[in-house]
């Protein structure tokens, strides 16, 4: 069973126990979440406890990260049922701190990684990223981890804090792990459970748009020209509230060369989705290596 820890300083302690008892494999992985694990969650545990002999899961429904009006006072939470998961997954220690614990005053710094927040989620969601990268860093100081590990189904997620890591040069290696899936292709996520059943059946759209995408762009299509059928493809289900499709080169998210194929690009490309079911915000993505 792993240890459940809630202080900063005691967390700190049972790491510096560990890497003082183990000076052969004293590597620290470290997996941030804001709990309600689901398979997707547990798999970066997994990978995480493979490739070291201390695995650290974070629980931590961070205030930085949502907007005014977003779900953070109704994010689902449930300690028992993500200890249980955390255990069968092999984490070490589960830190769950409280919101006191990790902001005991206001916060006077903000790690801000401009440019790479402009677009997708950063541009429909102002000042997420600053939240995110700021309680990344905060975390990444707490544990001081050799490896974190992080999903592709938060892409953009992914090219932020890898870039906060190389910009700050923290000596930490951040490991994109691949997007887990329902059976039926749905990217799984928390807030999954919030669709009623109709909404659950048209979310498909998402994972199905993409899984075209590969034969559109054999097709020869520009950016315009895929955007507006991922657009129609969607479109298609009526309880579809399109936030953003975007393609953007990838890890830059800067956009592709207009009118021209996006089989030709050089560099990887990302095609994001954010859509809205009722109040059910989803995203998915595709990362493709064209050349
Ligand atoms: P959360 O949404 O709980 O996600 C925690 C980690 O799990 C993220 O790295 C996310 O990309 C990954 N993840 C979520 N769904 C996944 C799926 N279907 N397949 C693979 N990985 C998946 O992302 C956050 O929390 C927060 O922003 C956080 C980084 C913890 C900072 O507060």
């Amino acid at each position: 069973t792993p240890k459940i820890v809630r202080h900063i300083a005691e967390l700190r302690e049972e790491i510096a126990v560990f890497r003082r008892l183990n000076p052969e494999n004293a590597q620290v992985g470290l997996v941030p979440t804001m709990g309600y694990l689901h398979e997707g969650h547990a798999s970066l545990i997994r990978r995480s406890s493979q490739e070291n002999g201390l695995t650290v899961l974070s629980i931590f429904v961070n205030p930085l990260q949502f907007g005014p009006t977003e779900d953070y006072d109704r994010y689902p939470r449930d300690e028992a049922r993500d200890v249980a998961v955390a255990k069968a997954a092999g984490a070490s220690i589960v830190f769950m701190p409280s919101v006191e614990e990790m902001y005991p005053e206001p916060n006077r710094t903000t790690v801000s990684v401009s440019g790479l927040t402009d677009r997708l989620c950063g541009a429909s969601r102002p000042g997420h990223f600053d939240g995110v990268a700021t309680v990344v860093s905060k975390l990444f100081h707490i544990v001081l981890p050799d490896h974190a590990y992080f999903g592709m189904k938060d892409a953009q997620q992914v090219a932020v804090v890898a870039r906060m890591t190389r910009d700050l040069n923290l000596p930490i290696d951040i490991v994109p792990c691949p997007t887990v899936r329902e059976s039926d292709g749905l990217a799984k996520s928390s807030r999954n459970v919030y669709l009623n059943p109709d909404e659950r059946k048209q979310a498909l759209v998402l994972s199905q748009s993409l899984a075209q995408v590969p034969g559109w762009l054999e097709d020869g299509m520009t950016e315009a020209e895929l955007v507006v059928r991922i657009r129609g493809k969607i479109r298609s289900q009526p309880l579809a509230n399109i936030e953003y499709v975007e393609v953007l080169t990838y890890p830059d998210l800067a956009p592709p060369v207009p009118d021209r194929p996006l089989s030709e690009s050089k560099e990887p490309l990302l095609v994001a989705l954010a859509v809205r079911f009722g109040k059910t915000r989803l995203i998915d993505n595709m990362l493709m290596f064209p050349a």
